[in-house]
Order: C-alpha cells, then sequence, then structure tokens
C-alpha cells in the first residue's frame, strides 16, 4: 500500500478568506483543513508511479502481470496511463495495462477485476493504482474540496494487509450528480443532489449487504467510506447506524471514522483514490485494530455505480505499513491562494508542432516535456 501527494498545499482557511466565506463552513461544515495542489509536471501518471515506488520491490516487478490504474483525469483518451506506469516502474515486459473509469469508482472495479485475475493465476501479482486530480475551478462551490494524490496497492494471494472477502454488492444508478463531458475542463456538479444521491446509494446498498451476507455493523470494527470530503464519510456513517445501537459500538465506529478521515482532512478528494485513503489512513493511525478485524468499505462514483465490500486485517499487517507519513505532509510547501490559483490552473499549451518543455522538477517522477504531442516523462532516482 503506498501513497504520493504533490508537494505543494494550500491552506483552507487562506482559501476562504480568498473567498469571502466564514472558515469554519470548510473546516467544521465539511472538516477539510488542507487541500494538495499539483504542479503541472505532476499527474496521475507522475503521482502513481510514485505511489507504487514506495513498496514495489525487484522481485514484485518481475511477478507483476497486470497493471490497473482507476481514474476519471486521465492524461489521454486512447493511451492507458498504466502503460506510461509500467514503463517507469521498469515491470517485467509480459503484462496487461489498462485504464478503467467509472468516476470515483473506476479502482474498486479494478480491485474484484484484480482479485480475479489472482484467482485463475495464483502466482502473479497486480499492481493496482488510484490517482486523480480533482480541480472543479476557481470560485466554485466544490473548490474547497478539491486534491491530487494517488494510492497503489499490490494484490496478491497471500495478501500482507487486508484480505478480501467476497461478499461484494454493487448498485447503478443513472443519475446526472457529477460528469466532466469531453469539452470541459472541469466538472459539473449538483453538489446538494450528489450528496444526497450518495447517502441513498448508500442506504439502500448497505440494506441489500446486510441481507445477502447476513452481516451486520457489529461484524465490523471500522466502516471506510469514499471521502468526497471528509464530512461525508461521518453523515455515511451516521446514516447507516441504527438508534438504538450499542453504545459502545457506535463509539468505536465513530472513532475508526475519524481515524479514517485524517489524511483526507489534509489532502482533499483524489476521487478513485479517496476511498482508499480512508483505509491506508485507518491502518497506519489506529492504535487498536488486530489482526482477524473486519473493516467495511463504501466506494461511490458519481453517474452512479457504488459498491459495499469488507477484507479481514492480515497477521502483522502492521509491519507492512509506514509509521512515519506525517514526515511527507510536514515536508510540503504553503502556497498562497494567488500561487495556488497559477499553478493548479496552469493550462498546457503546445506550440504548433505539438512541443512545450516545462520547468525542472526534481520530483522522483515528473513530466518533462511534451514533444510533438507525446508525454516525456522524466525518473530522477535519488
Ligand atoms: N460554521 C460551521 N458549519 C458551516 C458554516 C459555518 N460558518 N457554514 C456552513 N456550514 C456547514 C453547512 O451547514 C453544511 O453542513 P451540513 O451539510 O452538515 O448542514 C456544510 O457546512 C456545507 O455548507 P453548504 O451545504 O452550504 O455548502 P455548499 O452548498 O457551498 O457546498 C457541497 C457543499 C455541495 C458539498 C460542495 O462542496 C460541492 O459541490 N462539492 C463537490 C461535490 C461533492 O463532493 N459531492 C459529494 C457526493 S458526489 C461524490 O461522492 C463523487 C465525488 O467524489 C465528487
Amino acid at each position: 500500500f503506498g501513497l504520493a501527494i504533490p508537494e505543494y498545499f494550500l491552506d483552507i482557511e487562506d482559501l476562504a478568506v480568498a473567498r469571502n466565506e466564514n472558515a469554519n463552513k470548510f473546516s467544521k461544515g465539511l472538516l477539510q483543513l488542507e487541500m494538495s495542489v499539483a504542479p503541472v509536471t505532476q499527474d496521475i501518471v507522475t503521482l502513481g508511479a510514485t505511489a507504487a515506488h514506495e513498496f514495489l520491490t525487484e522481485e514484485d516487478k518481475k511477478k507483476i502481470d497486470m497493471i490497473i490504474i482507476g481514474t476519471e483525469t486521465g492524461v489521454d483518451q486512447s493511451k492507458s496511463a498504466s502503460v506510461f506506469i509500467h514503463n517507469l516502474l521498469g515491470i517485467q515486459p509480459f503484462a496487461r495495462s489498462v485504464e478503467i473509469k467509472e468516476a470515483c469508482y473506476g479502482a474498486t472495479a479494478g480491485l474484484d477485476f484484480a482479485k480475479n485475475h489472482i484467482l485463475r493465476n495464483p502466482d502473479s501479482y497486480v499492481l493496482l493504482i488510484a490517482s486523480d486530480i480533482a480541480k472543479y475551478g476557481i470560485g466554485t462551490s466544490g473548490e474547497s474540496t478539491q486534491g491530487a494524490g494517488s494510492c497503489a496497492m499490490l494484490i496478491k494471494k497471500d495478501p500482507n494487509i487486508l484480505i478480501l472477502n467476497d461478499d461484494n454488492v454493487c448498485q447503478t444508478r443513472d443519475i446526472m450528480d457529477f460528469w466532466r463531458p469531453n469539452y470541459s475542463p472541469y466538472p459539473y456538479v449538483d453538489g446538494h443532489f450528489s450528496t444526497k444521491q450518495y447517502l441513498e446509494c448508500l442506504e439502500t446498498t448497505w440494506e441489500e449487504y446486510r441481507k445477502r451476507n447476513n452481516k451486520d455493523l457489529k461484524d465490523f470494527e471500522a466502516f471506510c467510506f469514499h471521502l468526497p470530503f471528509p464530512k461525508l464519510g461521518l453523515k455515511g456513517l451516521q446514516s447507516i447506524v441504527p438508534k438504538g445501537i450499542d453504545k459502545n459500538l457506535k463509539e468505536k465506529l465513530l472513532e475508526n471514522l475519524h481515524t479514517s478521515i485524517i489524511y483526507s482532512r489534509r489532502i482533499g478528494n483524489i476521487y478513485t483514490g479517496s476511498l482508499y485513503l480512508g483505509l491506508l489512513s485507518l491502518l497506519e493511525n489506529s492504535t487498536t485494530l488486530k489482526a482477524g478485524d473486519n473493516i467495511a468499505l463504501f466506494s461511490y462514483g458519481s453517474g452512479a455505480v457504488c459498491e459495499i465490500f469488507s477484507g479481514t486485517l492480515a497477521e502483522n499487517f502492521k509491519n507492512h505499513l509506514r509509521n512515519n507519513r506525517n514526515e511527507d505532509f510536514e515536508k510540503r510547501k504553503r502556497l498562497s491562494v494567488e500561487q495556488y490559483e497559477k499553478m493548479f490552473f496552469e493550462e498546457i499549451s503546445p506550440d504548433e508542432n505539438g512541443n512545450v518543455e516545462f520547468k525542472n522538477d526534481d520530483s522522483l517522477f515528473s513530466l518533462k516535456k511534451i514533444e510533438e504531442h507525446k508525454r516525456i516523462y522524466k525518473y530522477n532516482p535519488k
């Protein structure tokens, strides 16, 4: 399990001041504190490669025969971002590399495909990446929920961290709550309608999940949610906790919910990655979870497709997670609102031959230039 975030962030209070909003609306109303900001040289490819680089060994690279990237902010309408990542990471050549799209749900579909692939090919590994840069535009109602980052996971027969259970329940609803037509750089969103749909999809899918699997909240130590903004995870949990539930169970679920939103409060929405960011935050920060504990997960992609599934913590899972993630947050550079507006919304404008050279970015992976409309990436081993 790896995570990559860009090296810049915006403090949400600075945004509130600039937009003439009460800062409490963002920090208390949405539970958002900071937002990750990606420069033009960081995209879903560079962030995805960085997240996977965090844990991949040379042995893993020989065993991976499938790379799946879930994203809704792809860099090309035709070529999959995972083909670039395959090359940047030096994965063995006889691999399948694809990109999956269904708003913030894509990576969850990828997880299930990966699981089925491993069932048929027990000795192979699948690299699953959830990578997105969430931009709503300056002055929009979604602006305070933007973010950028990537989660990467290695899916294999004997997992080190989470063992997936076979209890998935999905739901599809043809709705227009959030979408981005090909001609638009930013999504259209019906904000309040989208949160209503998210909660309704959660409640109805949870009902079906309980029926089909004969499981209930008491069977889980924690519930992780897709986090378009952290407060929605809290609202999600509250919406499925019945009146009269055991007080200790409710407290435990609430405490773990708060642990699961620590990272997203400082990063913002990373669309397909945000559920997995919540899971990582829970696993890296919890001091009470132990092997054998069950965790439920709710994935939601606008449009809409959602899924509830669960996993069981593996023996010694903590040994495979970082305990110093805060260092990455502390290293980030804080931007002024003016710098953020310039950086986050910089457009790539190639000349008439399709060429553009970018300012040097000395991150591990970066977009160096575009040459005859081809993206050229740089690997800068440290
Ligand atoms: N102090 C404390 N709280 C305050 C406050 C203050 N001074 N002022 C307002 N608030 C609270 C409000 O009461 C509200 O909380 P509740 O919902 O609990 O009542 C909260 O702050 C937000 O206030 P508004 O609803 O007035 O905010 P808004 O209308 O400007 O925007 C939003 C909210 C619609 C969620 C907007 O951020 C948005 O459009 N976000 C993008 C869409 C989104 O994230 N949708 C989620 C579901 S879709 C999905 O999940 C896919 C995806 O990733 C996009």
